[in-house]
């Protein structure tokens, strides 16, 4: 009932509905009607009510809410299924169960809070209550699995553009998964994938953007290294627009690929925003340890390093320093 009703407000935001328009297309008093609008205050919802006149939708709440990210969402593809918690262990794990259980390409598993994130190479991931994105998405491609680390620069290039869009930052890109303003991180995404030699079954992409957090929800550890959307400008950013506008342009580059083979446009937009091409790295991977001069990405987003005796190795995977002033950070 209330899906319902927020529907019928927000389809009609910034007019008034009649609580007997209400009443009586859902089949409940008026009573029942009001009911809800007192509980959909509560939860953030600014509704005016004006005698003879109705109901009227003047703002909305920045929770995350499958309601709320599906109301006009512009994608086919991406967020056709929404599935939000106010708390979840891991976003990916959900999603992994789901996709492992057949669930559509384009399902997005959100949560306000998750009391386990995770992040790459076993570490964790800090996602206090209502303060950032934690998003995982389920998707299906038809392509090889070497072409896999592909998806983590899709996703990369479309979170780097979506803040971009929403807060006017400009933010840089460092190979494979993270994303920084002025060399702090602010995103990390975490791709698993689950297949055979042949074929990918599915993956899961998990994106962890820092939206609102203060100073005071980053742990002392991570102060120098992390950062979050809020601290950068200095004003509260809506996440739900924020994730509308993610799913737009990663939906965008997905699909072009998909239709085009085509990672050129990708490729370049990595190498022109990279925190990595051009400097001096060192590379730790399960099975790698190299250092050498980050030239440039394969176009399967490979990062190309070019070692001290000229041999270029392909990377596909790992973790990387970047050689600055204070040495590898
Ligand atoms: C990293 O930089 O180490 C990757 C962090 C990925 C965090 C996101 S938050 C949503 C999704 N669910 C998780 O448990 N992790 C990813």
């Amino acid at each position: 009932m209330r899906q319902k009703i927020l529907e019928i407000l927000m389809d009609n935001m910034d007019e008034f509905v009649s609580g007997e328009n209400i009443s009586h297309r859902l089949g409940v008093t008026r009573a029942a009607v009001w009911k809800h609008m007192e509980l959909l205050r509560e939860e953030g919802y600014e509704i005016e009510s004006v005698p003879r006149k109705g109901y009227r939708l003047v703002d909305l709440p920045d929770t995350i809410d499958k309601a709320l990210i599906g109301w006009r969402l512009s994608t086919k593809v991406l967020g056709r299924e929404i599935i939000s918690f106010d708390s979840v262990d891991s976003t990916n794990i959900v999603a992994k169960e789901r996709a492992a259980k057949g669930c559509m390409e384009g399902t997005v598993i959100i949560a306000d809070e998750q009391t386990g994130g995770k992040g790459r190479l076993g570490r964790s991931w800090v996602s206090p209550s209502k303060k950032g994105i934690w998003m995982s998405i389920v998707l299906r491609p038809v392509m090889t699995p070497t072409k896999a680390p592909l998806i983590t620069s899709m996703a990369a290039v479309a979170v780097t553009q979506a803040i971009a869009n929403i807060t006017g930052l400009k933010p840089t890109i460092k190979w494979p998964n993270d994303i920084l303003i002025d060399g702090k991180k602010v995103c990390g995404i975490l791709t698993e994938m689950q297949g055979d030699m042949d074929t990918i079954q599915y993956i899961v992409v998990g994106i962890g953007i820092n939206v609102n957090l203060d100073m005071d929800d980053i742990p002392d550890e991570l102060k120098d290294k992390a950062t979050s959307l809020k601290i950068e400008t200095g004003s509260f950013i809506c996440r739900v627009a924020m994730v509308k506008a993610l799913l737009r342009e990663l939906e965008n580059i997905y699909l072009n690929y998909i239709d085009t083979g085509d990672s050129k446009g990708i490729i370049d937009y990595i190498v022109d925003h990279s925190a990595t091409i051009g400097n001096r790295v060192k590379v730790i991977g399960v099975n790698t340890h190299l250092e050498g001069m980050a030239i440039g990405l394969s176009d399967n987003g490979a990062l190309l390093v070019m070692l001290d005796d000229g041999r270029i190795e392909k990377v596909m995977s790992g973790d990387v320093s970047v050689r600055g002033m204070d040495g590898y950070v």
